[in-house]
């Protein structure tokens, strides 16, 4: 599949999805969204992909935001709608697959282009790599996801400071609020998420599909987390890859997972 916004690439188990619009920071327009869906979607639906790994090219940006230039005559209605397909397809979306996704922040992480990274299961940030919510200073409040999710990752009282003043944050402070888990520089970025990877993937795919099921349960409204994961903890008996594990480590060998 040929994007024009994206790149895609799948490797040694992991699938590589580059934002590629560096003369506008890597923005979000409608169509980049949609490229995004298609190939997420795709990786995820793809045997071979055990990981996905979502950056920004260049050295500059991860993601600078929303494209401004795409919603400023918005009406109410168009705002609404722009909010709610915008989370269904790509945000909420890549918070719910399956295919562990981690969000390689390369540099400038703002508006729309951290709520991407908070969709992600997790962030490693490049140490030139700044993170913030600016949507107030347009006169509009975070419309994918980030009122929610950065609360839930950084606390209550961080996540209205750094929305209400607009602010910015390096990446030490991102560690240090636990938004980023790792921090390494730029130059060994890729490479350092692409070790973290790996880790992933010597471990059952749907395992870990069904952690992440329970993991998220747990942060949606009228679901209890708890009943969520004695059902995904049931659901596992019942499958080759909890035999593959169970048998390979009783017969003290390395196990050789199938599923996805
Ligand atoms: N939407 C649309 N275009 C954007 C953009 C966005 N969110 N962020 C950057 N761009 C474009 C700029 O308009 C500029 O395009 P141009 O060269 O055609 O004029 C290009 O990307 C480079 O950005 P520029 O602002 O010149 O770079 P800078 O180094 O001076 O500043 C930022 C970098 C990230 C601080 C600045 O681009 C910025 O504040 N961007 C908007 C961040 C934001 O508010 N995001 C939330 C959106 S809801």
């Amino acid at each position: 599949m040929s994007y024009n916004n994206i790149l895609s690439t799948t490797t040694e188990g992991v699938a590589t999805i580059t934002i590629n619009r560096p003369s506008k920071l890597n923005a979000l327009n409608r169509e980049t969204i949609n490229e995004l869906h298609k190939a997420l979607k795709k990786a995820d639906e793809d045997r071979a992909a055990k990981v996905i790994i979502v950056t920004g090219s260049g050295e500059k940006a991860f993601v600078a935001g929303a494209d401004i230039s795409e919603f400023a005559d918005f009406s109410v209605s168009e705002g609404g709608k722009l909010a709610a397909e915008g989370q269904a397809k790509l945000f909420d979306f890549i918070a719910n697959l399956d295919t562990p996704v981690i969000a390689a922040v390369n540099g400038f992480a703002l508006g729309g282009g951290l709520e991407l990274a908070m969709a992600a299961h997790f962030r490693i940030a490049s140490d030139n790599a700044k993170m913030g919510l600016p949507e107030v200073s347009l006169g509009v409040i975070p419309g994918y996801g980030g009122t929610q999710r950065l609360p839930q990752l950084v606390g209550k009282g961080r996540a209205m400071e750094l929305i209400m003043t607009a602010g910015m944050i390096d990446a030490n402070q991102a560690l240090q609020y636990g938004l980023v888990n790792h921090v390494v520089a730029q130059e060994n970025l890729l490479e350092f998420t692409g070790v973290i990877a790996g880790k992933i993937m010597r471990n059952s795919p749907m395992a870990i599909a069904a952690a992440i099921r329970a993991i998220n349960a747990g942060f949606e409204d009228g679901e209890n987390g708890f009943d969520a994961e004695v059902m995904e903890f049931g659901k596992c008996f019942g499958t080759a890859d909890f035999q593959e594990g169970t048998q390979a480590f009783l017969n003290k060998r390395k196990p050789v997972f199938t599923g996805k």
